[in-house]
Order: C-alpha cells, then structure tokens, then sequence
C-alpha cells in the first residue's frame, strides 16, 4: 500500500504536532508510550488533548524519523541551534533538532528530527524508509 506524501497538523493551546506518515519507519515509540495521544487504530489517530504539551513534546522528541514533529503556537519555526547527526551503524543518519532542507530543485523546508538514508535504497530519499534492512546494508 502506497502511503501518502502528506503533511497533517493536529494543534492544542500550546503546541501543533506535526504528522508526515510517509517518514514513519514504525519504531513504534509514539504509540506504544503515549497511547493517549497516538491512538493506534483510531481516527483521527492523535488527540492533541490527550496528555499534557510537556508529555507531548517530550515523547515526540523520541521519534527516531521526523515522522512525528512539533512545534510551540508562540515560535517562529526558524532552526536552532545545537541540531546533532548521528550515524547509526548500518543504517541511517539521525538528524536531532531543528534544520533547513535544501532539495535539489532549490525548495526548501524546515524540519524537526529526521533519519536520512545513507544507504541509498529508500524510496522516500533524502529520508530512511527502512530499506536499509531489505538490502542488509552493512557499513
Ligand atoms: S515514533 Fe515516529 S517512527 Fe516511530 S511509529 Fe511513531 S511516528 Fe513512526
Ligand atoms: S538508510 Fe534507511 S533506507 Fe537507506
């Protein structure tokens, strides 16, 4: 089943989470931790009302590929610094914290977390959609 590239925003009084489920990898942190909020099998899937903003930014801060982001009503949404990339052993780079994505027809973006492919097998480049694990991508 083909996911589609959307972008879908769920807001409470303090904060909106950002939802890109074509970024998912299924780490399945979000609804596993914080059930009351990412309601796995219901629709619509999250409640913003259904924890704290505290316990919603901090479990989101936890998804490994952007696939869940936020950001505060108050913010201006540009970059912070103190954004990190980790290279994960045979798979992806995870990027934490706020960055702009340049893509090569010159738009641009700003994002929050995100696993970039490094093995060059996903389907949804520049962002990891697991493939690396089909191919057993080693290095
Ligand atoms: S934590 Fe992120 S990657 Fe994992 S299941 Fe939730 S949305 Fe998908
Ligand atoms: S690193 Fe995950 S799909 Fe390439």
């Amino acid at each position: 089943m083909k996911i589609k590239d959307v972008t879908k925003e769920y807001p409470n009084k303090d904060l909106t989470i950002v939802w890109k489920p074509k970024r998912c990898i299924h780490a399945e942190k979000c609804w596993r931790n914080l059930p009351e909020v990412f309601r796995y099998g219901k629709k619509p899937w999250i409640d913003p009302e259904g924890a704290s903003s505290d316990r919603i930014s901090a479990q989101i801060n936890q998804c490994p590929s952007g696939a869940l982001s936020y950001y505060w009503n108050e913010d201006d949404k540009t970059p912070s610094n103190g954004t990190t990339v980790r290279v994960i052993p045979s798979g992806p780079l995870v990027v934490k914290g706020n960055f702009e994505l340049i893509k090569p027809d010159g738009s641009t973006s700003i994002e929050q977390n995100a696993a970039l492919c490094r093995c060059g097998a996903s389907e949804n480049k520049p962002f990891c959609d697991n493939s690396h694990q089909k191919i057993e991508f080693e290095q």
